[in-house]
């Protein structure tokens, strides 16, 4: 089996995780990466857990050409695994145009050089906000699309539609969409984790900025939610977690034992948290206060969703293993490791 496979966004917080993985099972790995939302130092990292640096080239996939000269140069990847996408629902929001373009045209310039260099397989970072808010929950994969909630949410449904039709047309042979419900921790070693860059938009690691003292306060965004505590409900994933579904996929493409040409997995615990839990989870592993305060709903928003896990724990042979406890500390061991040893980031 050709073992050499593209990781898209592989400097990136999921991306990161999934080179581990996928080296600590003997994969090559190349990354291509434009650093808009990343260091390069995570490479330093994941060469630390593993032994292996894997190759990088710094390469924006909206620019085609550059993409082509790449593929040129490195011949015999089998399979590709694409995270490099914007993902801030907020700003999507506020600057769609950004969002459609980077996110869209990237796949479709990645889609067409693979066309070009016969590579048959994708693996798709899509997202649980593919399903907007659902009447029936938890969600399956069998759940309806609906009208997305931000231009972000659009993004992975267009996505999705592009590399279906792109299948139909057979200039691909394979998708495996992973639709990813809420990604927190980091790895158990606390040499990579979660880097975002200026102010935090996702719950944890406002929480453990907040907690080491680099904001003043936690915006808990709404309580009066029909919520048994008011606050927000999602399914909060661990990242390494994620990441060995991510080698499964591969691996499941690799051997050609997929069930259909495009299948959709939900990655998720299957267990709804609140905000508050969360904050609540993470007082108790900290053993500290955290300050917070309880603001104004956030726009776009859904109430509550978690996943039904059931497909992707029979086929995929996958499931959760590591505590909602062990890593919200995993977020904490990182950010504490951030701010005093690894001052390089
Ligand atoms: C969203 C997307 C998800 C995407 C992710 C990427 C939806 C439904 N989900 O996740 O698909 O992969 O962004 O970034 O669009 N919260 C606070 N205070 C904060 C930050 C968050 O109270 O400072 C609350 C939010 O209101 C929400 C929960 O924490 O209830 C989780 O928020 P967040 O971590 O931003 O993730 P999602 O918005 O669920």
């Amino acid at each position: 089996m050709n073992k050499k496979i593209l990781v898209t966004g592989g400097t990136g917080y999921i991306g990161s995780h999934t080179v581990v993985e996928l080296q600590n099972k003997g994969f090559d790995v190349i990354i291509i990466d434009n650093l808009s939302n990343s260091k390069i130092e995570v490479l330093d990292g994941i060469e630390k857990i593993t032994g292996k640096r894997p190759e990088f080239e710094c390469i924006d996939l909206c620019d085609e050409s550059q993409l082509s000269l790449f593929f040129k140069k490195h011949s015999g990847i089998s399979s590709v695994i694409h995270f490099a996408a914007y993902k801030a629902v907020g700003e999507s929001v506020q600057d769609p145009l950004k969002y459609y373009s980077n996110n869209l045209i990237s796949l479709i310039n990645l889609l067409n050089q693979m066309k070009i260099h016969a590579i048959k397989g994708i693996i798709f970072s899509s997202s649980c906000t593919v399903y907007g808010q659902p009447d029936k929950l938890p969600v399956s994969e069998n759940s309806p699309i609906q009208l997305a909630n931000s231009p972000y949410g659009n993004t992975k449904q267009i996505s999705e539609e592009i590399i279906r039709d792109t299948i139909t047309a057979k200039q691909l042979e394979n998708c495996i969409s992973l639709r990813y419900f809420n990604p927190i921790g980091a790895h158990s070693s606390a040499l990579i984790g979660e880097l975002p860059l200026g102010v935090p938009n996702n719950l944890v690691p406002f929480i453990t900025q907040t907690a080491i003292g680099i904001r003043d306060q936690l915006m808990v965004f709404g309580n009066e939610y029909n919520t048994p505590d008011g606050t927000c409900i999602r399914d909060y994933i661990n990242v390494t977690d994620l990441a060995k579904a991510h080698v499964i996929a591969v691996e499941r493409l690799l051997k050609k034992i997929t069930k259909k040409n495009f299948e959709v997995f939900n990655l998720g615990t299957g267990t709804g948290v609140s905000v508050m839990e969360i904050i609540k989870t993470f007082e108790k592993v900290s053993q500290q206060s955290l300050n917070y305060k309880i603001v104004q709903r956030r726009e776009g928003d859904v109430e509550q969703i978690w996943a039904d896990t059931c497909y992707a724990n029979k086929e995929l042979g996958w499931i959760t293993e590591i505590s909602l406890k062990d890593t919200i500390l995993s977020s904490w061991k990182w950010e504490q490791c951030l701010r005093t040893k690894h001052t390089r980031f």
